[in-house]
């Protein structure tokens, strides 16, 4: 209930060893070596760190439920993209080759660490981002897709970051030759006719620069015109979610060249609101990379009798892009603090139906409480994230705010 928030504030002295951090406590374990996920068993070893509130939290699938924010929003895209795939399902627990190798990303990447990410054992952990089902998607051939999947970090606590939330990848695969090419042509025109006689603002880029530039195995035409089509699809969608304002005050959205090591050129989008740019997606061409990897993993699959089998997913050219729920949904809801998505209050929960945006309407009247908790940490030091899962492990999600005052 986040009317009794608590706030807790840290002081940290050296020297002496913290309790054991958070760990997986007894209702999971099947046996010493064991944990139960999702009801499939896992042998748990020294890089295990998927803590008790989070396992807690693997079976709940917010973004399933049709009358929750989450649920609301995510048919309020499903329906923009009406006739893409709509996958919702999908395990959470993933290879790092899925999250991170397969997608291109470097060895020595920050997001591989164990203070950044659950780990289930070496082999296998929570995934950190829907992109990390790509690979697998594309090999099954299906050439337009949405995928949304509740999605874990190891992170702070405070308003806007919980250490599980939800992320929904989009991507659209086109094939190369003229007819193909035609189509997303006359798609592009669809959609700019569309967005010129709307009320919205868009500060643009250039599809392609030297900084952001077209992959070596691309035609820099078709890399242009498959930017384009993804800059007018992701223009259409925030049109439909944040437009509608009045006709002196324009939707604003600008579009800024970003790196992800599965696209290029990427893009980060943001939307002006209420004075301050808000970054909403990442997006780009997908790396020509993830696209052969899904050719390697349809051959390894044998999946030469799936119906979308002719797509020939590598000699193809498509766009990608990933949104957090959490943000746009506190946007459009007026939902002040992200821990409010996994209330089970009835004040909350009954203030939603099945496809309505409606504002929130606060009901807490317990002031904040602050704890200030001192205690000795390790001469090697203690990574803030290991704090923050004890905290959620002992006092739920009535921490509201954890920080560091002093140390010495
Ligand atoms: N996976 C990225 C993240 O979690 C978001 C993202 C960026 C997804 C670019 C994409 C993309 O598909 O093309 O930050």
């Amino acid at each position: 209930m986040l009317s009794v928030t608590t706030s807790a504030r840290l002081l940290l002295r050296r020297h002496r060893p913290l309790p054991l951090p958070a760990r997986i406590r007894n209702a999971s374990r099947t046996s010493p070596g064991d944990i139960s996920i999702l009801g499939q068993k896992y042998e748990i070893d020294g890089t295990t760190n998927i803590t008790q509130s989070i396992i807690t939290k693997l079976p709940l699938r917010l973004h399933n439920r049709p009358a929750h924010p989450l649920g609301i929003l995510r048919s309020k895209i499903e329906s923009h993209f009406h006739d893409f795939a709509h996958l919702s399902s999908v395990h959470p627990v993933v290879t790092p080759a899925q999250n991170f190798d397969l997608l291109g990303f470097p060895a020595d990447h920050p997001g591989r660490s164990a203070t950044d990410s659950y780990y289930v054992n070496k082999d296998c952990m929570l995934r950190t981002h829907t992109s990390a089902h790509e690979v697998e998607t594309f090999a099954t051939g299906q050439p337009k897709w949405l995928l949304t999947a509740d999605v874990y970090r190891r992170d702070e606590i405070d308003s806007s970051h919980y250490p599980v939330f939800h992320q929904m990848e989009g991507a659209r695969v086109f094939k190369t030759d003229q007819a193909a090419i035609e189509e997303v042509k006359a798609d592009n025109e669809r959609l700019s006719q569309y967005l010129d006689q709307s009320n919205i603002v868009i500060e643009d880029i250039p599809h392609v620069s030297p900084t952001n530039p077209v992959q070596p195995t691309h035609d820099p035409a078709h890399s242009e015109l498959v930017a384009l089509n993804l800059k007018l699809s992701i223009n259409s969608l925030l049109l439909k979610l944040f437009g509608g304002g009045a006709r002196d005050a324009p939707l604003q959205v600008r579009w800024i060249e970003a790196y992800f090591p599965f696209t290029s050129p990427s893009f980060e989008v943001e939307i002006l609101y209420q004075g301050k740019w808000l970054e909403i997606l990442g997006c780009g061409v997908i790396q020509q990379l993830t696209l052969d990897n899904a050719g390697g993993y349809q051959c390894h699959l044998l999946l030469s009798a799936r119906p979308h089998d002719s797509l020939g997913i590598p000699d193809n050219i498509g766009w990608a892009f990933g949104l957090g729920l959490e943000r746009i949904a506190m946007i459009l809801f007026g939902i002040p603090d992200i821990r409010l998505f996994w209330s089970t209050d009835p004040r909350f929960l009954s203030q939603f139906s099945e496809n309505q945006i409606t504002t929130f309407k606060p009901y807490s009247k317990y002031p904040a409480c602050f704890k200030d908790v001192s205690f000795w940490i390790p001469e090697a030091g203690l990574h803030e994230n290991d704090f923050c899962d004890l905290v959620r492990d002992v006092a739920g999600d009535l921490a509201e705010d954890v920080k560091m005052v002093g140390c010495r």
